[in-house]
């Protein structure tokens, strides 16, 4: 257990971390690793701003959506000018060359899973000034509805209410062994050298290896051919029902209905697709055969089978039937899948995998912002202990090894960047819930 002193010591360091990353009018994720504005970073560290700072966890969003494509597509990455110390950089994507990129902002031309909306009726919760985030509500309201109806309309490729993610980027996840059997199967004989910077600032046994980075250039190439603009998923290398990223948007969708109801906005669009999105995540991507949610390969037509932290992430949903929220636990919880009796939770692959491998990136450590997903569904479905026993083991990890990006589940190692920013503000958010239980 942690005394309130030592809690209130923790939040103070992570807030300084987020001090740190500031940077205009949004927050790296890390300083020299990853020196531009990403989607999904953004709106985790939106939440733990929103404890701290209302006027800059609005900045933070504001600054995201300014990188909106005109279809409604959120970029993955926004980049900051004159910073040439990352790859893909800017002009990779040739995102100015494109109608529907923003005009003197420099975009990827892909997205990345829908947190955003969810965090911004978070950011709208935790405010101390209503009036202020109403306004903000407000504001971003339209954006969002474009957003989610870019994900709804443009990317069910398939046209059965499931959204298709076209590159593992898309995913969050970059290298997990979801997509291996997909990325063996992309025959191509120009594969490009990429000379990569980001194994020279982390081990490079931390990182994707040369070969994934190949790939991952060799697919975005494929998309930019067509301008990013998909309308079929003939002739793509990828192609995935992301059941992680499916879940994400539902949840962002609940969250978007709820900002209508509170600045009085029609939703009836918004609960069409609902009912859509969550009856195809029940029907189509629960597999009976392995009795736990799966992603669905467009292109092969087939299940994937893996087991990841990322097929229990549906927990976090309210419409579950009761045997499929007591499966996700199952897994877990302490001594499941994904948490040894001596190591530490959550490992980001099944602990039992051919593939684990306790440092490389998505292939097996501990990422916060899985630990607090899984948290928020033991929460939704009243599993109060186990979530405040997660909560503490986070705490743990945090503690003893410092706000890394990533975590060795077998000794708490930390890895990737140091001082990393979701990992600070997601545990604002995890400190603040419990100081307020406590
Ligand atoms: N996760 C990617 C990276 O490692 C960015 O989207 O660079």
């Amino acid at each position: 257990m942690f005394s309130d002193n030592q809690l209130a010591d923790l939040k103070h360091r992570a807030i300084e971390v987020l001090k740190l990353n500031n940077h205009k009018h949004f927050t790296k994720p890390s300083s020299k690793l990853y020196p531009h504005q990403w989607n999904w970073d953004s709106a985790f560290i939106a939440i733990g701003l929103s404890h701290i700072d209302q006027e800059r966890a609005q900045k933070e969003i504001y600054s995201l959506l300014n990188g909106q494509w005109t279809n409604g597509m959120l970029p993955h990455i926004i980049y900051s000018q004159n910073n040439n110390d990352y790859l893909p950089n800017l002009d990779f994507w040739e995102s100015k060359n494109i109608e529907n990129s923003p005009a003197n902002i420099s975009t990827s031309g892909i997205t990345q899973p829908p947190v955003l909306t969810f965090a911004a009726l978070n950011v709208y919760e935790n405010s101390k000034d209503k009036y202020n985030a109403q306004k903000f509500l407000n504001n971003i309201y339209p954006k969002l509805l474009s957003y989610h109806r870019f994900l709804h309309e443009d990317r069910d490729l398939v046209g059965d209410g499931l959204i298709c993610i076209l590159h593992p980027w898309e995913s969050g996840l970059d290298n997990s062994p979801r997509w291996d059997k997909i990325l063996q199967n992309i025959q191509s004989k120009n594969l490009s050298r990429i000379n990569r910077i980001d194994n020279k600032l982390i081990a490079k046994h931390q990182r994707p290896t040369d070969k994934d980075y190949e790939l991952y250039f060799f697919i975005a190439e494929k998309l930019k051919a067509q301008d990013f603009q998909i309308n079929n998923f003939l002739n793509l290398p990828f192609a995935v029902k992301d059941i992680m990223f499916n879940s994400l948007a539902l949840l962002s969708l609940e969250s978007l209905i709820h900002i209508c109801e509170l600045i009085q906005q029609d939703s009836s669009l918004l609960n069409k697709w609902y009912n859509n999105l969550s009856n195809a995540i029940i029907t189509k991507l629960w597999s009976e055969e392995n009795n736990q949610f799966c992603d669905w390969d467009i292109i092969s037509d087939k299940v994937i089978d893996k087991l990841t932290i990322a097929n229990c992430i549906p927990l976090i949903l309210n419409t579950l039937a009761k045997e499929q929220i007591e499966s996700i636990v199952k897994l877990v919880k302490k001594n499941g899948e994904f948490w040894s009796e001596t190591g530490f939770p959550l490992s980001s692959i099944s602990l039992t995998s051919p593939e684990f491998n306790s440092q490389n990136y998505w292939r097996g450590p501990v990422w916060i912002n899985m630990n607090w997903l899984i948290i928020q569904g033991l929460e939704k479905h009243e599993f109060n202990e186990l979530a405040i026993d997660l909560s503490f083991e986070t705490i743990r990890l945090i503690s003893e090894s410092g706000f890394y990006e990533y975590f060795d589940p077998l000794t708490g190692e930390g890895c990737g960047s140091q001082n990393f920013s979701w990992t600070a503000a997601l545990i604002i958010d995890i400190i603040t819930k419990l100081q307020k239980k406590l």
